[in-house]
């Protein structure tokens, strides 16, 4: 879009300036780390709370490169004069993703969005890491059950993403974690419905404007009291056990890997357009 055209321009101004000895691969990844940065300061000018900026889909399988990238991305807001109060640094919710996390949180103060996020073991992994927010993928969970189901609609009560968030949530909330659930990708009001009382929802402009038109009274689904009844179990999320559940189930570990492939072929063509103008 014209109007953001000028972030382009300055990150590789930016990264022309910053170019020293360094090669051109590292050019390249310092002009698209700036423009991440100069689209979130464009959105905290507007918004009171905190954005959230991705760690490059292609170290979702590499603990100390997303550490790093993770690390420089905050240190490029610094320089803008940014807290890292204000971010929040997204990462594949890969067992990989899942360890850069509790380092960033424990040792750097650094808060955390944990994305990609499809099943309840990849939940507990995140909240034993200390993580400050998940974002469970509702919709692309729903997707997956319509492509691959006989069932091809669902309401607020069947419906598989809801379901998944519901036991989260009152996992979350059964033993006292403080990681915040961010229920994301709604296809429906049904979904959104079905999760009153989430800590956090992204709700797209459409959706909100359904909801706004929308007089059915809704009741809260989820709080922390009935969470407290929930007949729910403790398990502890070590490696191998969150290796073989995600492996167990074959929607979670499909769009796992489909949600990887598709962020990174999107920062494949995001590199390709800096390289040009580099
Ligand atoms: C966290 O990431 C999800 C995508 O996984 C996004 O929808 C959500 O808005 C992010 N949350 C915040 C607070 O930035």
């Amino acid at each position: 879009m014209e109007a953001y055209k000028h972030l382009i321009d300055d990150a590789i101004a930016y990264a022309k300036e910053k170019a020293g000895d360094k090669t051109r691969e590292e050019q390249i990844a310092l002009a698209t780390d700036k423009l991440f940065v100069l689209f979130g300061k464009e959105i905290l000018n507007i918004i009171p709370g905190r954005v959230s900026t991705e760690v490059d889909a292609r170290l979702s399988f590499d603990k100390e490169g997303s550490i790093a990238k993770a690390l420089s991305l905050i240190e490029l807001y610094k320089e803008e004069g940014i807290a890292k109060e204000r971010i929040l640094i997204k990462l594949a919710s890969t067992w990989e993703g899942i360890q850069a996390a509790k380092e960033l949180e424990s040792k750097h103060g650094i808060h955390c969005n944990m994305t990609l996020l499809f099943n309840f073991e990849q939940a507990v992994a995140c909240a034993e890491a200390g993580v400050t927010l998940i974002s469970p993928f509702v919709g692309r969970i729903f997707d997956w059950y319509c492509k691959n189901t006989d069932k091809k609609s669902y309401d607020r009560h069947d419906d598989p993403g809801v379901f998944s968030v519901k036991r989260i949530f009152n996992y979350y909330k059964k033993f006292g974690y403080k990681t915040q659930v961010m229920a994301a990708s709604f296809r429906n009001t049904e979904e959104i419905k079905g999760l009153i009382g989430c800590d956090l929802l992204t709700i797209s402009p459409g959706l909100l404007g359904e909801l706004a038109k929308d007089l059915e009274a809704v009741p809260v689904v989820l709080t922390e009291e009935s969470a407290k009844k929930s007949a729910l179990d403790k398990i502890e999320a070590t490696e191998s056990r969150t290796r073989f559940e995600m492996n167990e189930d074959t929607m979670a570990t499909d769009k796992l890997s489909d949600g990887i492939r598709r962020f990174a072929a999107d920062a494949r063509s995001l590199e390709k357009l800096v390289a040009e103008k580099l």
